[in-house]
């Protein structure tokens, strides 16, 4: 899929593509255990990890495989955290949504923000018919994300999702471009 760097942005954040300056801000954000602890993040986190990040991001936005974005305060450019589109398939009009909000910027709304956004894009820009999402069982916070931007619980994992920590219990959360908000 041929991407173009959209503007996303509400009131109060923007999301961009991560460049190499981040890699400091990225770094300290993904020290906090929650971040590994419900998402395929690495820990322990260093700044070579955030290089390889932000090259991966790169690359992936030129094959159109992937669109990572960071959550930036939209009048500070302070990073908040980041929300990206994985898996992009045009032709099954499929991808699949992540993200992680840094500890100090979270219960605002961030998360929220952010995955609006970017699913608004995916669906009305990109044309793509459904995203989805993988979430642990033990993770209802993200759950509740996802249910305020629109999406549904779907099934259970089909079989215990892979996780450094070992293999946990996940459902699928999925929303449709035509699914009302
Ligand atoms: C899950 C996560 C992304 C939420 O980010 P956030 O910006 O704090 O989320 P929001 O502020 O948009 O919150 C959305 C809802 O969840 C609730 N919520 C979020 N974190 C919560 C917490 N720790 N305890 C209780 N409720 C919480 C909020 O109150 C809000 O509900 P409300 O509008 O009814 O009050 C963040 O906690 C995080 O980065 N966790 C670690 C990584 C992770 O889990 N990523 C997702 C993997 S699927």
């Amino acid at each position: 899929m041929v991407l173009t760097v959209p503007d996303l942005h509400d009131d109060v954040v923007a999301l961009r593509p991560p460049t190499p300056s981040d890699v400091g801000a990225i770094t300290a954000a993904v020290q906090d255990p929650e971040i590994p602890r419900f998402t395929h993040v690495p820990a322990p986190y260093t700044a070579v990890d955030a290089v390889a990040f932000v090259g991966k991001a790169a690359s992936s936005w030129r094959d159109g495989t992937d669109a990572s974005f960071l959550v930036v305060d939209r009048t500070s450019g302070v990073l908040l955290g980041s929300v990206g589109l994985q898996k992009l398939d045009a032709v099954a009009g499929e991808a699949h949504v992540g993200y992680w909000v840094d500890a100090a910027a979270r219960r605002r709304g961030v998360a929220t923000r952010a995955l609006r956004l970017v699913t608004a894009w995916a669906f009305e820009t990109l044309g793509l018919e459904r995203l989805q999402a993988q979430v642990f069982t033990d993770n209802p916070w993200s759950q509740r994300v996802l249910e305020q931007a629109g999406f549904r619980r779907v099934r259970d994992a089909p079989a215990a999702v892979e996780h450094a920590a070992g293999p946990r219990p996940a459902f699928v959360y999925s929303r449709s471009r035509d699914a009302a908000d």
